[in-house]
């Protein structure tokens, strides 16, 4: 019989379910929050000898081994969840290696944090198999159980990050609570598993007092904290209670913190590292002084591989250590290795909404399987630093990861790292030997496109603007909340408040003078143009990066002109990493000063906007309702942005985390004349205009412009559906406006 805690959590070992029953003579009444965890093993030395329990077996081929005191069990067809992140692609890779007669299957969805390059090592093995999926396709995890005769599932598979959990809990108890109650309800109906190792965490016993001699033995009560652990201290429930209800063959471990190579940088250890390596200020939560315990990755897969052969079905086994260490003497150590100064590379931000400040474990028990950690803190720590630096590309750009919460950054939706194109859901990795995949059920694509997910929030700058205007419009099409903020740019506290009140998960800045009835206004107004175009702008990035908040910032590409080595009519384009040119007026060279600026700030997403057009030809800022109004144009081939086509492009790349700078303009050139031909042939067929040349025109304006061909093959690589100039003209201005205006 299992009972509730007032608390409302289960003491949960197999043999130990009565032992917080109020209706138990042990029932100890006291306050959840002074337990004394201390007494409890010796209280459960009094249930161990409790029998099994007699519900009829559901698993029939588990019944001789359940009661047994110390397996030795020898699995034929594992199945890992997970293993293309962290802590499983090491389990994977070393079971791989060291039992071929073992059949290893990996089912991981490849969400952000993982990497298929974590199983490199298994790719030319004949006993390793990869299906891309998700352990919620109930379709596609009975398939694999039956197709690959699986009878062990070492379940890993989670969102891990607490920071995230904060942020977008949903997709926790999503992929944790549900994702395991599939496994767990496929395990029941394919009646095959003899066992099945459910992977926690230290985090579910919640936080460990400061002066607490002993560790969290196994019995110890369950008190989470955040999300994240209390979506893993459900899913333990429901692994307890298919082990209670139909005999399933569980096994439970609860670990300490994990740390080496294959660990996506959102996480301390890997995210000290990369900071070092790239010179910038290692940012800690709080004041630094919470206590970890770390392990070394390879004695951690010893570990699994030790539960998984010697483990005790029905157990619980904590793997953890007994050296314990304050982050910020991990930041320290992190700083020697670097030889970087401590002084000036550590730097405290904003704690967490709630930072445990111990996790301490009692080790006991898996030691008496056999199992000690042997890696040494120093070795540990340095074997990974080696890695890191031999690998610094291996997670492509995380620089989202690498902000001081990143929890802003990757909140919505679990956003997925970009996975190379021809990998399809379900379908081979060409990383991986395609003979090793299954070919399997259907599965869903579950997060994979992010354009679908509630969650977000936009702040928008700009609201009486052009491109600010239409940014709400769009927001309000897509179902997306969003803000305009209240602030000057300029105010940095009041830029605070906003996100204080707001609380969004993206702000874009589409406010800024760019001059009316042109840009001439700035070289007359040039402290106004200052104060909001370059103190304003970079006072909001930096506001953005202080909170996690990814800022996609409209910039401008008219700080470059045709040169020698661009010239016009060359189809040489400007690309993102080339320096700006042209400083002719005011305006551009503010925003070419600013662009620099902003390269500091890994948290912002630069888009060059050129000469920008929409379908809304009554508005006096477009370009065609601007030169069609003209005595005489000049007739430039240029890049320009077609609004209706990259504003939606905009949201996406916010919802993207993609940061840098991007040329922001339909791929090719236009030019004037080709314009007014289209214009002439769609909307007005009596249109004629003249020509001008370029020092003629400069006659009649005050500061020069700038002509250009920009680059936009990296934007077409991030969205290969992307038009060109003159298609996108077609397709979004003139055909939408024929029927309506001739
Ligand atoms: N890293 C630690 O320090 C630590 C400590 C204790 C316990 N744990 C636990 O160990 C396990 C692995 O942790 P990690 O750090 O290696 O995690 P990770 O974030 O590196 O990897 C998780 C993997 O699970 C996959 N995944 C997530 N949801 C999925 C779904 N619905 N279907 C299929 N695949 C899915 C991801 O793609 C990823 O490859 C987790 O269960 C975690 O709770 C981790």
């Amino acid at each position: 019989m299992s009972c509730f805690h007032p608390a409302g959590f289960y003491a949960y070992t197999r043999y130990q379910p009565t032992l917080l029953c109020p209706y138990s003579p042990l029932y100890i009444h006291i306050h959840p929050s002074i337990l004394i965890r201390p007494i409890l093993p010796i209280i459960n030395l009094f249930f161990t000898s409790l029998p099994p329990p007699s519900n009829s077996y559901e698993f029939e081929s588990v019944s001789s081994s359940y009661s047994s005191s110390m397996t030795n069990y020898t699995p034929k067809n594992i199945l890992i969840t997970g293993a293309a992140g962290f802590i499983a692609s090491h389990v994977a890779n070393r079971l791989v290696r060291t039992y071929p007669d073992y059949k290893i299957v990996v089912l991981d969805k490849l969400d952000y944090c993982s990497n298929l390059k974590n199983l490199n090592p298994s790719r030319s093995t004949p006993n390793f198999k990869f299906v891309k999926g998700d352990i919620a396709s109930a379709d596609l995890v009975n398939h694999l159980l039956i197709t690959e005769s699986i009878d062990t599932i070492m379940h890993f598979a989670a969102q891990t990050h607490v920071d995230n959990s904060f942020g977008n809990s949903f997709e926790f108890t999503k992929n944790n609570i549900y994702g395991t109650h599939v496994l767990l309800e496929a395990c029941k109906v394919t009646r095959q598993i003899r066992r099945f190792i459910h992977v926690s965490t230290d985090e579910v016993y919640g936080e460990t007092d400061e002066d607490a001699v002993v560790g969290n033995h196994e019995a110890s009560q369950l008190l989470p904290t955040n999300p994240y652990s209390a979506t893993k201290a459900g899913a333990e429930m429901l692994v307890m209670a298919y082990g209670r209800s139909y005999e399933l063959p569980v096994i439970t471990t609860r670990g300490n913190n994990v740390y080496g190579p294959n660990q996506y940088p959102e996480k301390l250890i890997p995210k000290f590292l990369l900071l070092s390596m790239r010179g910038k200020p290692l940012t800690i939560h709080g004041d630094g002084s919470n206590v970890r315990s770390y392990l070394y990755c390879e004695d951690v897969a010893e570990a699994f591989e030790v539960i998984l052969h010697k483990g005790e079905v029905g157990h619980v086994y904590n793997i953890g250590t007994k050296k314990e260490r304050r982050v910020i003497d991990v930041a320290k150590d992190i700083c020697n290795l670097f030889n970087m100064d401590h002084e000036s590379s550590i730097k405290f931000v904003e704690n967490r909404p709630f930072n445990d400040q111990r996790y301490f474990l009692d080790d006991e028990k898996l030691q008496s399987l056999g199992w000690a950690e042997r890696t040494t803190w120093q070795e540990g720590l340095k074997n990974t630093m080696d890695w890191y630096i031999s690998n610094p590309d291996w997670w492509g750009n995380v620089s989202g990861a690498l902000v001081p919460h990143p929890r802003m950054l990757m909140m919505p939706g679990g956003v997925e790292r970009v996975v190379p194109e021809n990998v399809q859901s379900d379908s081979p990795h060409p990383a991986v030997n395609s003979s090793q995949f299954g070919k399997v059920g259907p599965t869903s694509r579950t997060g994979s496109n992010p354009t679908s997910k509630p969650g977000f929030k936009f702040l928008i700058y700009g609201k009486t603007g052009w491109i600010g205007g239409l940014l709400g419009k769009l927001c309000e099409k897509q179902g997306i909340q969003y803000e305009y903020g209240k602030a000057r740019l300029e105010n940095r506290a009041q830029i605070l408040s906003d996100i204080q009140t707001v609380k969004p998960t993206r702000v874009f800045n589409a406010a800024g003078v760019t001059g009316r009835p042109n840009v001439d206004w700035c070289e007359t107004h040039k402290s106004e143009t200052i104060r909001t175009n370059v103190s304003g702008t970079l006072n909001l990035a930096d506001v953005c990066r202080e909170n996690g908040v990814l800022m996609v910032n409209f910039a401008t590409g008219c700080i470059f002109e045709y040169d020698a080595t661009h010239p016009e009519g060359s189809g040489i384009g400007f690309k993102e990493e080339d320096t700006p040119n042209f400083t002719g007026s005011f305006y551009s060279k503010t925003k070419a000063m600013v662009e620099e600026l902003l390269k500091e700030y890994d948290n912002v997403c630069t888009l060059r906007v050129r000469m920008p057009i929409s379908s809304d030809l009554s508005n006096p800022r477009n370009f065609i309702t601007k030169i069609a109004c003209y005595d005489k144009v000049v007739n430039i081939p240029n890049s320009m942005t077609i609004l209706d086509e990259l504003l939606p492009v905009s949201i996406e790349m916010a919802k993207r985390n993609l940061t840098g700078i991007w040329n922001f303009t339909n791929p090719g050139v236009v030019s004037h004349n080709e314009v007014l031909e289209m214009y002439k042939e769609y909307i007005n067929p009596e249109f004629k205009w003249k020509n001008f040349t370029v020092e003629e025109q400069s006659r009649v304006i005050v500061a020069p412009r700038s002509n250009n061909e920009l680059d936009a093959s990296k934007l077409k690589k991030e969205f290969p559906e992307l038009l060109s100039i003159k298609e996108s003209l077609v397709k979004y201005v003139f055909a939408p406006n024929k029927t309506t205006l001739i």
